[in-house]
């Protein structure tokens, strides 16, 4: 069966049924074609909490369709592929949180989007890459525990000088393995070319930026800006949606190695089994979860 065939079937399929697709912008090119939703992970929840399907298919990873679940309770969620987790979101557990809560008891718990359902029941708030500087800009408390992304964290922390903030060594595997020499060298090769960096990068990389900020941050700038060439600093599908959507322009990858494993798990057939009821996880909260889970995103969108 060819590509175009399989994503022929999805598109009947998801008709007759009732199904909407949502893919994160770190997905491949021929998933993003069959999508309903593309967008980075909490933009894909809301669109999720605003369709009229029953069922929703996340191409993505765990924490994305939990949240997906979290603002949709009433709809069947599907993780489109079971192994597709973010190692930085299973990185940290709700009671080691809760342990370093105590030594902590007057600092203010913010949780990175990438966590899981449970360790979002015992923080105060979510923030997702775009939102982080201005969530924690609007906090009441100066004292902020930050978790789990070091990087992020610390970029933010930078900023707010005003604030104290505690950092645990969490991070994304994909990004953080990324140094400095990879910038220099990049830039080397393409010195007309600006540097865009998601801030889940080392400091040292982020330092080197003309534009840091989350996936949708990075392709907004690209396409809006006047600038011809443009270094890019997250995962490599990026530089494919790009380069396909801007032909007029160059994009360049960081380095070869900015490769996420967990988001390149999806398959078009893992979508299309999802599709025949045959695929995928169905993501399953209890209320208790669900509702402690949510009281952190509510309050994000409260102050974002
Ligand atoms: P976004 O929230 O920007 O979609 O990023 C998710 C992610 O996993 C980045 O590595
Ligand atoms: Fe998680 Fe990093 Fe992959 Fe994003 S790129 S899903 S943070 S492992």
């Amino acid at each position: 069966m060819a590509i175009k065939d399989i994503q022929q079937e999805i598109l009947k399929l998801k008709k007759e049924n009732d199904i909407c697709i949502l893919a994160h912008c770190y997905q491949s090119p021929e998933i993003l074609e069959v999508a309903d939703y593309t967008g980075d992970s909490f933009g894909l929840a809301v669109e999720a909490s605003k369709v009229g399907n029953k069922t929703v298919i996340m191409c993505g990873v765990r924490f994305m369709a939990e949240t997906v679940k979290i603002l949709s309770p009433e709809k069947t969620v599907i993780l489109s592929n079971a192994d597709a987790g973010c190692p930085m979101a299973e990185m940290m557990d709700k009671d080691v949180i809760s342990e370093v809560k105590k030594q902590y008891p007057d600092y203010t718990v913010v949780a990175y989007i990438n966590t899981t359902s449970e360790l979002k029941t015992v923080c105060d708030v979510c923030v997702t890459s775009s939102s982080a500087l201005k969530i924690c800009q609007k906090l009441d408390s100066d004292k902020i525990l930050f978790i789990p992304d070091r990087n992020l964290g610390s970029w933010i922390a930078e900023k707010l000088p005003e604030k104290e903030f505690k950092l645990l060594s969490g991070g994304c595997p994909t990004h953080a393995k990324i140094g400095k020499e990879a910038v220099l060298k990049a830039k080397e090769m393409h010195p007309d070319a600006l540097f865009l960096v998601h801030p889940e990068c080392v400091r040292e990389v982020v330092e080197l930026a003309d534009y840091v900020g989350s996936t949708t941050g990075i392709m907004d700038y690209a396409r809006k800006s006047d600038a011809k060439e443009f270094i890019i600093g997250t995962e490599n599908s990026i530089v494919t949606h790009l380069q396909l959507e801007c032909p007029d322009k160059m994009f360049y990858p960081l380095s070869k190695n900015l490769i996420c494993s967990n988001m390149k798990a999806t398959t078009l057939v893992d979508v299309l089994n999802c599709c025949k009821g045959c695929g995928g996880e169905v993501i399953e909260l209890d209320e208790e979860t669900r509702l402690g889970a949510k009281r952190c995103i509510d309050k994000m969108i409260e102050l974002g």
